[in-house]
């Protein structure tokens, strides 16, 4: 079975490889806290141990043959913080890891927020076909919670300024795109941390990728010239294709998604440059 490699092995990192172990993947974990990685994997051993799968701790350097590696390492935000108060801090902390990844080619799956400028950096350093930056299908999940019509979609920004595409355009999208932002900011006020949603999509994607098939998803890739956007990456409609960004999709924004994109534009490149 195809290796996967978490680094930061978290509250997010914890359940992604739980999941992951129970699809029959093999986990390379590391951590800087590597007393409490290590509590991590044994504890996540002790649920796996009548199933062949395995997990383990090991170096960053260590995963260069893995099939995948999400990066889920980095300062989660508190409730008086935006995702991109955290970008000079969690910069820091990707740059350590690119580091250590020199000798790894394959798709990397970017957490870490702020997701649309970290990703940013992953890309440059990296791939821009193979660098995905997590978060759009999560705010969508969020959307839909909300709006309870499955085709609605969140691109742009994964921070203040998402963009919610809605099929039903005649309702209050202000109200709507504010509800979407309590919500998540409720389960980071009660339980410190999301957790169960980020997991379950970051899980989805990864066996997406790993199955090698061809897929439409959304996700924060570096545009290469669509949306008239060039070297950053911000979450739009791609299409995946054996693990590699085979396409962006551009559909057209009306006024109102349009100023909200511009805007979380402005804040990336604002962040990386
Ligand atoms: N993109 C999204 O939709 C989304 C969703 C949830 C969380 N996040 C982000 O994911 C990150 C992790 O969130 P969490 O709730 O799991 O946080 P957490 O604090 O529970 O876990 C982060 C882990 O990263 C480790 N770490 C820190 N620096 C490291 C380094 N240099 N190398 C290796 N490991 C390192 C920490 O020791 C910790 O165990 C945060 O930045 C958070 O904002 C993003």
């Amino acid at each position: 079975m195809k290796s996967v490699g978490i680094i930061g092995i978290g509250r997010v990192g914890g359940l992604v490889s739980y999941n992951l172990l129970e699809k029959g993947y093999n986990i390379r974990a590391y951590d800087v806290i590597e007393n409490y990685a290590k509590g991590q994997i044994m504890d996540l051993k002790h649920a796996f141990a009548f199933k062949d799968a395995s997990v383990e701790f090991t170096s960053i350097e260590e995963m260069n043959d893995c099939s995948l590696i999400i990066i889920t390492a980095g300062f989660p935000r508190s409730p008086n913080e935006t995702r991109a108060d955290l970008f000079e801090k969690n910069k820091k902390v990707i740059e350590d890891i690119l580091n250590k990844l020199d000798g790894y080619k394959g798709p990397i799956i970017t957490i870490t927020n702020p997701a649309d400028a970290i990703n940013t950096i992953v890309a440059r350093e990296k791939c821009r076909e193979t660098s995905f930056g997590f978060g759009s299908t999560l705010d969508s999940a969020r959307l839909v919670n909300i709006t309870k019509n499955a085709s609605d979609f969140i691109m742009g920004e994964h921070g203040e300024n998402f963009v919610p595409v809605l099929s039903n355009k005649n309702v209050d999208r202000e109200e709507i795109a504010k509800r979407v932002k309590e919500d998540n900011l409720f389960v980071i006020e009660n339980k410190k941390g999301t957790e169960y949603a980020p997991a379950y999509h970051i899980t989805e994607l990864a066996d997406q990728l790993l199955s090698n098939g061809e897929f439409s998803t959304y996700a924060s890739v570096m545009c290469d010239g669509e949306y008239g956007i060039r070297d950053l990456s911000i979450g739009v409609p791609v299409r995946i294709k054996n693990g590699r960004l085979e396409k962006i999709v551009e559909i057209a924004l009306d006024d109102w998604e349009n100023e909200r994109f511009k805007k979380g534009i402005e804040t990336i490149r604002k962040l990386t440059g």
